[in-house]
């Protein structure tokens, strides 16, 4: 070949490998012209291999040429690599439509949150606001203010935490009413949420830490009886277990109510005759029909006295329940500690 042929060979292997890079896909295909233009057997090579035959004036030409083009190759043969690169890793992250979308994790209300929200309504729809007070609580407001100085023996049935010699952990969230009374003048109807606490061994239905609600309602314009007790109590009984419970109420005994009782409320599972459906003894209420919802009674004068108040002017009732033993009645739980332990494939069921 003589210095015209092979410029024209080295310019059609320009447009054709050119042409074959463009139309190489991927990085392999495009490697694959490289190795076929420019390898050490390539087509280059084999056009060079012509060289020897020239005129040295030729040779020269004709070997500039050759170098440019093996530069120019290599530029675009560089420049669609990353090109091609570029696109495989997009193509690996592109929007797949079809794939089926991410549910986002939705938290939801702690069983007994959600029974505190609801007990706490209920009574607001009876004309209670509801109030709080602290978990640290001092010997006066937690015993003394209720009627239960220091060496009372009822002092005993609350096996109490000691944070100093007159600080404790509250026993029960009835020394809010104290607080609530201290700060306002009566008419009062007030509901107290929150955890109390008591030196109690742990086990599946004992808890050193539960939940309570007190309620308090005192006036001192009439006088308030254990009629308004009774009505309020039950409608509340029906708004929180349904329309068709009944309830009965036992005497029963507490230093800062008189007289006291304990209501009791027909089963939630067997509806109060005590047995289930097949026959079988029901085993929510042990075959009696009746459940314990709540201790309350008519707030001693001495609790009145306690905060200022005059007993000859003022009355009132009060009563308070534990939230735990009611969730677990509701939901059927076989622990007490599932309420504490904060497990989410427990929480997870009732949100
Ligand atoms: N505080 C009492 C307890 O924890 C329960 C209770 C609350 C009794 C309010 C009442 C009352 O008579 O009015 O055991």
């Amino acid at each position: 070949m003589n210095a015209a042929e092979l410029i024209e060979s080295l310019a059609a292997l320009r447009s054709s490998a050119l042409d074959d890079a463009r139309a190489a896909t991927t990085p392999e295909a495009l490697n694959a012209v490289r190795v076929r233009v420019l390898g050490r057997k390539g087509d280059l090579t084999s056009v060079l291999r012509g060289l020897k035959d020239l005129l040295p004036e030729d040779r020269t030409r004709v070997g500039q040429e050759a170098n440019h083009l093996k530069d120019d190759l290599e530029a675009f043969l560089t420049g669609r690599q990353s090109a091609l690169e570029d696109a495989a890793e997009q193509g690996a992250r592109a929007l797949d439509v079809t794939l089926p979308g991410r549910r986002p994790w939705v938290g939801g209300r702690h069983v007994l949150t959600a029974l505190e929200a609801e007990l706490v309504d209920v009574f607001h729809g009876l004309g209670f606001t509801a109030g709080e007070g602290p978990e640290v609580e001092d010997d006066f407001h937690n015993f003394t203010a209720l009627n239960l100085p220091p060496g009372h023996p009822a002092r005993e049935a609350h096996d109490t935490y000691y944070v100093s010699d007159t600080t404790v952990l509250r026993t029960h969230t009835s020394p809010c009413w104290i607080r609530a009374m201290e700060q306002a003048k009566p008419p009062l109807r007030m509901v107290f949420p929150g955890r109390v606490y008591r030196a109690e061994a742990i086990d599946a239905s004992h808890s050193d830490q539960f939940h309570q609600i007190d309620g308090l309602y005192v006036e001192a314009d009439r006088p308030v009886t254990l009629a308004d007790l009774k009505s309020t109590l039950t409608e509340a009984a029906r708004r929180i277990i349904g329309a068709k419970v009944k309830t009965r109420f036992r005497p029963s005994y507490f230093p800062f109510t008189e007289p006291s009782a304990e209501m009791d409320v027909t089963c939630i599972r067997c509806g109060g005759s005590g047995a289930l459906a097949g026959g079988d003894r029901c085993g929510v209420c042990k075959g009696s029909g009746w459940l314990e919802l709540l201790g309350a009674g008519m707030v001693h004068p001495a609790v009145f006295e306690a905060v200022g108040y005059d007993p000859e002017k003022v009355s009132g009732f009060a009563f308070g329940m534990g939230l735990d033993r009611m969730a677990i009645l509701r939901h059927d739980l076989p622990d007490i500690r599932l309420l504490l332990e904060n497990d989410v494939r427990f929480l997870e069921q009732f949100s």
